[in-house]
């Protein structure tokens, strides 16, 4: 786990406006920057990003937030893996707090590995790039094979030179211990006798999600017989292959702006298409697919196409992939080369609009593909053709989306030629031996009509809670005048009404009136929201946008964005300039105060009146709870006189 204090430090220096820059190209704007959405491919710009604030927000999708949020949601990275990116990119170093000595060792045994195979991969680069063997041997490969500098440098490709251990040399030279290099593989000991793994070989990074490198792959230069063409990092504690696409660091992100995904069975592929023009493709490395790899796949897309080359192998392999796709509820469809082409070859030879071309034309849902495939080797047989149908509607039956299964069930009529009803009632069959299963946990659940009501309820509530917040958020340290009812005892003993007027912030009427009430945010994330604002403001008096923001979860600092940035949009649009009226919305900032406040107290009393009256309905005696539900209701009487008068 990072430690608080590095997450303080990462936050202190992190600037948005910097950290989306990376990703986005931003022009000034009044005081915010603008630019083209991430999340789409318009042409004008609806993306805001606000360094006051520490915020930004995409009117295209209606995502916005923090730095950290920003991450989360372009480049798909987990909490944690936002925070290591930061403290990268601000050179701040990562204090880890791990209770477990055994957890400790292994995470400093893990950034030890991470950095033998860091430096490998420069040494390899460098190798490639500024030695003799490597530029006369390497480069001109690489050359020859059409991969030009960019791709090369992009790729972070590498050489090994034609040496027993010249890694291995380079490694100790540079205080790296034959533990950890021997731990990731990148030389092999044997009794005394110290090999690099990799010899005379093109070297590819193989980089993790969040782009370290945890491996490489490694292609001899030179065809020769009895050396396999690849070879790979051996498995260690940071390169789990089953869990690792090559590419995919560098695709994500368009990736995302596609939503869609092409998988390929090699490096070259991977390089090649992006060379092209094609920068949404990741690797499978030539092994099966892995429910690891797809979950990878699955945090930035839902669709995939599956690009395999023109032989019966490639196409064995990417069956059970499909499936595995189509199982978590994934659209997958798939591409065959022709014969013995690979994407590789492919693409080199065609423009990225024929190529792109060529995937629309010849992509075919897994029903066809199925389909064409069991046809092809059944033939026309009638007990064949059966038992296909029988695989495809097997296959649908592990979809969940009902959706989904009617579209493939239509589909799969079409293509055998058999009626929906029976494909329908197969499908039944095969489902029905699941149900029993599901029915169980059905019955824990409540009663549906208290969950309606409930519901109700609660939405109610958060209407209110997000007002709250919205109005703390714009309002917050605004000055006031609000009517209040002061209750005086009179002399006789008698209650007298006074009404006054009082001049106050906006914040502590709120936090006043509301811890007057006790009344409760029942939300978690405004209920947090909340007290971290009431926090500031007591502390400063005023909102400071950019601290607040920047010590928010993600989660939460997309709501403030959605808060702050909504006017923005007038901004972004010109609509001042067209003399579009917008509504002038600090009107009535005493009237929304108070009539979400009350709304609020209605709301409690409606609870408090109604848990009176579940407890009377149990015990039936007891006057004083009657009393008190009598009680109740009079106030309410009187709140709704209060409100209607606000309203
Ligand atoms: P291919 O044999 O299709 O290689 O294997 P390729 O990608 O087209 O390579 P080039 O174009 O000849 O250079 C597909 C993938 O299978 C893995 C590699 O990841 C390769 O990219 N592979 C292949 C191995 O791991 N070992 C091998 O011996 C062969
Ligand atoms: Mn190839």
């Amino acid at each position: 786990m990072i430690s608080k204090t590095t997450i303080d430090k990462v936050y202190q220096s992190t600037k948005v406006e910097e950290v989306v820059g990376d990703f986005v190209s931003l022009k000034k704007s009044g005081s915010n920057f603008k630019g083209l959405s991430p999340f789409s491919n318009e042409k004008t710009p609806s993306f805001m990003v606000s360094p006051a604030k520490q915020i930004w927000k995409d009117f295209s999708s209606g995502k916005g937030g923090n730095s950290v949020a920003f991450l989360m949601e372009h480049e798909k990275f987990s909490y944690p893996e936002a925070i290591r990116y930061l403290a990268k990119k601000y050179n701040i170093e990562i204090e880890e707090v791990i209770t477990d000595t055994k957890d400790k060792e292994l995470a400093s045994r893990r950034e030890s590995m991470y950095l033998v195979v860091e430096d490998a991969s420069k040494f390899y680069r460098e190798n490639l790039n500024s030695e003799l063997e490597g530029i006369s041997v390497g480069k001109s490969y690489l050359t020859e094979r059409g991969f030009n500098d960019s791709s090369i440098d992009k790729f972070e490709l590498g050489f090994s030179f034609n040496k027993k251990n010249a890694y291995y040399l380079h490694a100790t030279k540079n205080g790296f211990s034959d533990e950890y290099i021997e731990r990731v593989g990148l030389a092999i000991f044997d009794k005394g006798n110290i090999i690099d793994r990799f010899r005379s070989r093109i070297i590819f990074p193989i980089k993790n999600f969040s782009g370290r490198v945890v491996g490489f792959g490694g292609r001899i230069i030179s065809e020769q017989k009895k050396v396999p063409k690849y070879i790979n990092s051996i498995e260690s504690e940071i390169y789990n292959k089953s869990k690792i696409l090559y590419g995919l660091f560098e695709s994500k992100s368009d990736i995302v702006k596609n939503d869609l995904c092409y998988l390929v069975e090699g490096y070259t592929d991977v390089i090649q298409m992006h060379q092209s023009g094609i920068k949404n493709v990741v690797s499978s490395s030539g092994t099966a697919l892995t429910y690891n790899q797809i979950l990878l796949i699955k945090r930035v897309t839902n669709n995939i196409v599956v690009l395999f080359d023109g032989d019966e192998a490639g196409l064995k392999a990417s069956e059970r992939g499909i499936e595995m796709i189509l199982e978590m509820g994934m659209d997958v469809k798939v591409c065959q080369f022709p014969e013995s082409e690979d994407p590789d070859n492919f693409v080199k030879k065609r423009s990225k609009d024929d190529v792109l071309d060529f995937f629309k034309k010849n992509s075919l849902d897994f029903i066809r593909f199925k389909a064409d495939k069991l046809i092809k080797k059944y033939g026309d047989d009638p007990s064949k053709k059966s038992k296909t149908i029988n695989d495809i509607v097997k296959i649908i039956s592990k979809i969940s989306d009902p959706i989904k299964v009617e579209v493939y069930i239509n589909e799969c009529s079409k293509v055998m030629n058999i009626s929906t009803q029976v494909l329908f009632s197969s499908l039944s069959q095969i489902k029905n031996k699941f149900k029993i299963i599901s029915k169980k946990s059905e019955n824990f659940l409540i009663n549906t009509n208290d969950k309606e009501s409930s519901t109700k309820k609660e939405s109610e509530n958060f209407e209110l809670e997000y007002q709250i917040i919205k109005i703390l958020l714009l309002y917050g340290d605004f000055e006031e005048n609000f009517n209040e009812t002061i209750i005086n005892k009179k002399q006789d003993g008698k209650l007298d009404e006074e009404k006054i007027v009082i001049k106050t912030k906006v914040y502590e009427k709120i936090f006043l009136d509301l811890q007057e009430d006790e009344i409760e945010f029942t939300d978690e994330n405004f209920k947090k929201l909340y007290q971290v604002l009431i926090e500031n403001f007591q502390t400063n008096d005023k909102v400071t946008y950019d601290v607040i923001v920047n010590n928010l979860s993600p989660e939460l600092s997309g709501l403030v964005s959605e808060i702050l940035m909504v006017d923005e949009i007038y901004k972004l649009h010109k609509w001042d300039s067209k003399s579009i009226f917008v509504k002038e919305k600090s009107s009535s900032i005493e009237q929304m105060v108070t009539e979400t406040i009350l709304s609020l107290r209605k709301i409690l009393i409606d609870k408090k009146i109604s848990d009176l009256q579940n407890k009377l309905n149990k015990l039936d005696e007891n006057e004083s709870i009657l009393s008190e539900v009598i009680s109740y209701q009079k106030l309410k009487k009187v709140l709704a006189e209060k409100l209607n008068r606000v309203i």
